[in-house]
């Protein structure tokens, strides 16, 4: 596989009982980008990050199919623990969902611990670590022991961020994680993104228009389950292909 591809994904399909959601999609991904994916609601975006975290499983009835090959292995392959691959594939949802009654500290070693991880020195350097590139040490560095929910939902998104980056993942997938912000929050978290691509790959839902023009390098845009044109944003942008495509950008569709 090319040295550059991170992630990459072959024919996968998804569904909901009979319900067909996401269509023979393939596509890779390559190291420190920031890949945009937009379309209109309820055309598969959510349920296609859900597939790739492996929690789409978990919605009975729920079925998936094809391959997302990382580290040279298939994150579908009944042998591959699911715990394994969010630990290679993590993701941050629409809503902050920091732990309750869990502490801002906490909240962040949560994954460290559960692997073991026992040596405070050690958490402690990684919590701080991960607030510093979730952007928000500098506002809680002095209120670790405070619960998360106390946090503004600016600063909550933030957290939940620092807590995926705590065991490292090379692939961050966020689900519209500016939706539930004010623009300033939001602003942050954009600026976040473009920091965050030095050392990961991020795959990022967002129905932001301009937002997707701003921070990503490629965007991918999806119809009814099926991705439709993928390009680099500024082609995307600026020449869609399809007429789809340039219905959707421009707000005559979706
Ligand atoms: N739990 C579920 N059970 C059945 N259908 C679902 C479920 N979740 C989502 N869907 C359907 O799957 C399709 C894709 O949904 P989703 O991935 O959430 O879209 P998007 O994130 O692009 O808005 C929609 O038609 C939606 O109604
Ligand atoms: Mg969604």
């Amino acid at each position: 596989m090319n040295q550059d591809i991170i992630l990459d994904v072959k024919d996968l399909n998804a569904w909901f009982g009979n319900f067909h959601a996401v269509k023979s999609i393939s596509k890779s991904y390559k190291k420190n980008t920031i890949n945009a994916i937009i379309g209109p609601s309820g055309c598969g975006k959510s349920t296609y990050l859900r597939c790739l975290n492996r929690i789409h499983e978990e919605v009975p009835g729920a079925k998936v199919s094809g391959e997302a090959i990382i580290d040279g292995q298939n994150i579908f392959d009944p042998k591959a623990d699911p715990v394994e691959v969010r630990r290679k594939i993590g993701m941050v949802f629409q809503k902050p969902n920091p732990f309750p009654a869990m502490s801002i500290y906490e909240n962040v070693v949560i994954g460290l611990k559960l692997q073991g991880i026992k040596k405070k020195s050690f958490l402690l350097e990684q919590a701080e670590n991960c607030l510093r590139k979730a952007a928000l040490w500098d506002e809680v560095k002095d209120k670790l022991n405070k619960d998360g929910m106390s946090l503004s939902g600016g600063q909550q998104q933030r957290l939940c961020i620092a807590r995926t980056l705590a065991v490292n993942p090379p692939v961050v997938l966020m689900d519209e994680p500016t939706s539930a912000l004010d623009p300033i929050a939001s602003a942050k978290i954009e600026d976040l993104m473009s920091e965050l691509k030095k050392e990961y790959t991020v795959i990022v839902v967002t129905h932001n228009m301009q937002q997707a023009a701003r921070i990503s390098d490629y965007t991918s845009f999806f119809v009814l389950g099926e991705l439709i044109e993928h390009n680099l944003s500024s082609e995307i942008f600026t020449r869609p292909k399809m007429k789809q495509t340039e219905d959707y950008i421009t707000g005559r569709f979706g």
